[in-house]
């Protein structure tokens, strides 16, 4: 995780760093530092807490036109100033910041101190810069300390570099962990990814794996093992222009909403003059594939599990894996099985380490389901299908995962040549529009349950899906302790742990289970809990909390799920909390 930015140029670099930072903070906000050259000597400002604390700390005017910036999500050591990025080498030859994890600091960190070397924090990062200097001492070259300092540290790294004698350019390398070059006029930027640099920038080098190099006012140049190589420029998506609050006053409340013009936006990418306009050789790789296995984590996972039931639909064979679980025990069930890794950023450490060992093989096509153009796992896999759901500011993902489910759904029509599934989809942003009309009445409810110490959420089928990403969003914004389980599943323990007063969450969206679970209902009544039924007109009876318009079951869920991210913001907002940063969480996972 954390966020990391560079400058070099005339461009105003305090703005830059300051910015660029509070841009990349969904990466991460326990502690922030920017290291900047300023005649001749490096200063280095460190705050714990959010980026905005910063302000105070560097002085309005500064005189630099070389800095490098860091927003942190602890990996190594307490979120406290002595562990706050940059760090420098202990003869102050290097001073970085970076994103990634050393899997083998420690080993290295007692080598260096044999060798007389002293650390002054926690981090894995601060091994990194005396590795640098260490071989810096023996080469007499920047780079080539990059060089050997790649071969020497293990693990997933991005870095930017000043070095103490060189005010006029700045240093980097990647592996695993994002890193994009901006190029502009008379300034380049280095970044984790293209927010920061997006109203400067309209070209863009992606950072390969293992590529380090040098950045100057007016030349960059990359070098893999020695040997330089050619950039390769990419642009990036208009959609990233929109990153304004829109007078909205939280990212996740105007995610919600701009819900149904998401999914009206991927009709418009997919389905064109009456045809699919999908990759034609990843459909029929699709129509071919005996077995669609799923990989993702969190919320894309609960997105997944949708997609699984999809796939079931038309009879294919399908799983869903938890990619930090298949990482480490892959399973192969099928010669014609294809993966899809479901990513709204793309750069999900587990899922890219499972994309990696799939391509090892070489015997089975992977799809990229994702937000992120040109992320890693866009750029890896066999065929890719972006979401264009617009960036995701709010740390807890919501359009993302009504945009992953209509993907799906569209593929899955797509297979089986149905031709009805965007008019489908449109009908059921009805739906949809008329939950977002009636959002106070969901603000009522969570005033009835915001004090709650735990909260559990029921259904069954595709509505126990549905129950997992209500409970998890709930859990994440507002700390409230909560579980999702299948209707059915309660008696067999989890009914213990229901109180007096105990709010549960149950969902119906299909007559066939209907009867079922209100049955569950009943029993959680009968020992005092207090259910909340969100459920669709056809199943809905007087005592029901929330009854919504009726639409194919496969696709009223999308609703069901927009009724449980009402809830969690209503019950975060109202019981304070720091909805779109909540505490412990950064929106990109980007450490196994
Ligand atoms: C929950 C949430 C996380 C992510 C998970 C995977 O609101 O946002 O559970 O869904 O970290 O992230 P992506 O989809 O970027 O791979």
């Amino acid at each position: 995780m954390c966020g990391i930015v560079g400058i070099v140029g005339n461009h105003d670099s305090r703005n830059y760093l300051l910015n660029g930072l509070k841009s990349l903070e969904y990466r991460g906000y326990d502690s922030a530092g920017i290291a900047i050259m300023e005649n001749q000597e490096i200063k280095n400002y460190r705050v714990v807490g959010r980026v905005h604390l910063l302000d105070s700390e560097i002085p309005s005017l500064i005189n630099t036109s070389l800095g490098i910036g860091h927003t942190r999500w602890a990996t190594h050591g307490a979120p406290s100033k002595r562990n706050c990025h940059p760090h420098k080498s202990n003869d102050g030859l290097f001073t970085i910041v970076h994103n990634g994890v050393i899997e083998n600091f420690q080993e290295i960190k007692n080598s260096l101190r044999e060798k007389g070397y002293e650390f002054y924090s926690d981090t894995d990062t601060e091994v990194i810069a005396n590795v640098l200097e260490d071989e810096y001492k023996k080469t007499n070259s920047v780079l080539d300390a990059i060089n050997n300092a790649l071969k020497i540290i293990h693990g997933s790294l991005a870095i930017a570099i000043i070095f103490k004698n060189d005010s006029e350019n700045l240093y980097f390398a990647k592996r695993k962990s994002p890193l994009l070059i901006g190029v502009g006029d008379k300034t380049n930027y280095l970044a984790s990814d293209a927010l920061p640099m997006i109203k400067t920038c309209v070209k863009f080098i992606d950072i390969l794996d293992n590529q380090y190099g040098i950045i100057g006012e007016h030349d960059i140049k990359i070098y893999q093992d020695g040997v330089k190589q050619k950039a390769k420029y990419t642009t990036r998506n208009a959609e990233l222009l929109n990153i304004d609050l829109g007078g909205y006053p939280h990212y996740m409340l105007k995610e919600i909403e701009e819900i149904p013009s998401c999914i009206s936006r991927l009709i418009d990418n997919y389905f064109i003059n009456g045809k699919y306009c999908f990759n034609e050789e990843m459909i029929e790789k699709l129509k071919t594939a005996k077995c669609v296995s799923f990989i993702a984590c969190g919320t894309s996972y609960h997105a997944s599990l949708i997609g699984k039931h999809y796939m079931e639909s038309i009879g294919k064979m399908s799983n869903v894996y938890i990619a930090s679980e298949w990482a480490y025990f892959p399973k192969f069930i099928d010669e014609d099985e294809i993966f899809i890794l479901v990513s709204q950023s793309g750069e999900t450490a587990d899922v890219i380490t499972c994309l990696k060992k799939i391509n090892e093989f070489k015997t089975h096509p992977t799809i990229t389901i994702t937000n992120t153009k040109g992320s890693t796992l866009e750029r890896d896999a066999t065929y890719s299908a972006l979401l264009y759901a617009g960036v995701e500011i709010a740390v807890a993902s919501t359009k993302a995962y009504n945009a992953q489910v209509s993907l799906l759904y569209l593929l899955k029509s797509a297979i089986i040549d149905d031709y009805n599934a965007s008019k489908k989809l449109l009908d059921n942003n009805i739906l949809l529009n008329n939950i977002i009309e009636r959002k106070d009445e969901i603000k009522e409810i969570a005033n009835k349950v915001k004090d709650a110490h735990n909260a559990f959420f029921l259904g069954r089928g595709l509505d126990y899906f549905v129950a997992m990403e209500g409970s998890l969003k709930l859990k994440e914004i507002s700390y409230i302790h909560s579980e999702a389980f299948p209707g059915g599943e309660l008696k067999h323990g989890p009914i213990a742990l229901i109180e007096e007063n105990t709010p549960v969450f149950g969902f119906i969206s299909n007559k066939d289970i209907a009867l079922a679970i209100r049955g569950n209902f009943s029993e959680v009544k009968a020992r005092k809990a207090i259910v909340y039924s969100f459920v669709t007109k056809e199943n809905a009876i007087s005592t029901d909390t929330f009854v919504m318009d009726d639409f194919d079951p496969d696709l009223s869920i999308l609703g069901s799920v927009m009724t449980s991210q009402y809830l969690s913001y209503y019950v975060a907002l109202l019981r304070g909390n720091d909805i779109d940063k909540p505490r412990n969480l950064a929106k990109s996972v980007t450490v196994e």
